[in-house]
């Protein structure tokens, strides 16, 4: 196991063929050193994935929301992986729990928190069942959204990219779940690839009672997985021929009913 004294910088590009003209290089340092709280120290723990831009995005989406706040939610992320975005929401005063279905993921939140200073209660759970959670006023996930063959190979690592054949499978049982996890006048977080339907995202958050928009968008260089699995990809009409940029995007919906 190896620690980071910080996200690294650089990381997202290492080992890119082609430096796309939209994503600067220092992508998840530059978003995470544009919010008001210092950078979370996390642990480098083999099979958790380890934050990356999409990441990034969800901790300063969970942060803007947070901040100001006078009354803190309650709050809770679902897909929590190494637990930095529940770090952040923690830090700034929520009391957050943070779910993931690995073991390894809930022994790292539990750890990274400890590490920072902050309470995150972790524990497993897997969203394709009920979620042992008491509605929330803020419910966050950047969840597995790459669109998946069949025949891919089910490591507990790629647990954390693959997610069905549109990338949706873990998104859309996130949002069948708000009716019962978010309290009327919550607020729901999602990160996501544009390649999953934007618009599918917002209409199933509109079906479950949100008012949602889109709040940001980012685009990123393809990073091992998509480039991997980039003529699969294309042949499914995903992207198109020599695409290697991706956009992502955070979705927030607010719980009318
Ligand atoms: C893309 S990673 C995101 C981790 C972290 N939230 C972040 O932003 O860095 C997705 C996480 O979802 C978890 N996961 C995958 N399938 C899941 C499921 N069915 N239920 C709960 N968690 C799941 C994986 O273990 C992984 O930690």
């Amino acid at each position: 196991m190896t620690t980071n004294s910080q996200i690294p910088r650089a990381r997202y590009l290492a080992g890119s063929s082609r430096l796309p003209d939209v994503s600067p290089v220092d992508d998840i340092a530059d978003i995470l050193d544009a919010l008001p709280l210092p950078v979370p120290r996390i642990t480098d723990w083999p099979g958790v994935y380890r934050p990356d831009v999409d990441s990034a995005l969800l901790c300063a989406a969970v942060s803007r929301e947070l901040l100001g706040h006078r009354e803190m939610p309650s709050a809770a992320e679902i897909c929590a992986g190494s637990g930095i975005a529940s770090i952040y929401a923690a830090r700034l005063g929520a009391s957050v729990t943070a779910l993931d279905r690995g073991r390894r993921q809930v022994a790292a939140i539990r750890i990274n928190a400890a590490r920072n200073r902050t309470r995150v209660r972790a524990r497993r759970a897997d969203v394709r069942a009920p979620l042992p959670l008491e509605p929330v006023g803020l419910l966050f996930a950047n969840p597995p959204y790459v669109p998946t063959p069949v025949d891919a190979a089910d490591t507990p690592a790629a647990r954390a990219w693959n997610a069905g054949g549109r990338g949706r499978d873990i998104l859309d049982a996130i949002i069948e779940q708000i009716p019962t996890v978010v309290r009327p006048g919550g607020v729901v977080l999602l990160v996501h690839s544009a390649l999953n339907g934007v618009d599918e995202t917002l209409q199933r958050l509109a079906q479950v009672g949100c008012k949602a928009r889109v709040t940001r968008r980012h685009s990123v260089a393809f990073g091992p997985v998509m480039r991997e699995r980039s003529e699969w990809l294309r042949d499914n009409t995903f992207i198109s021929a020599g695409q290697a940029v991706e956009e992502l995007v955070v979705v927030r919906g607010l719980q009318m009913r």
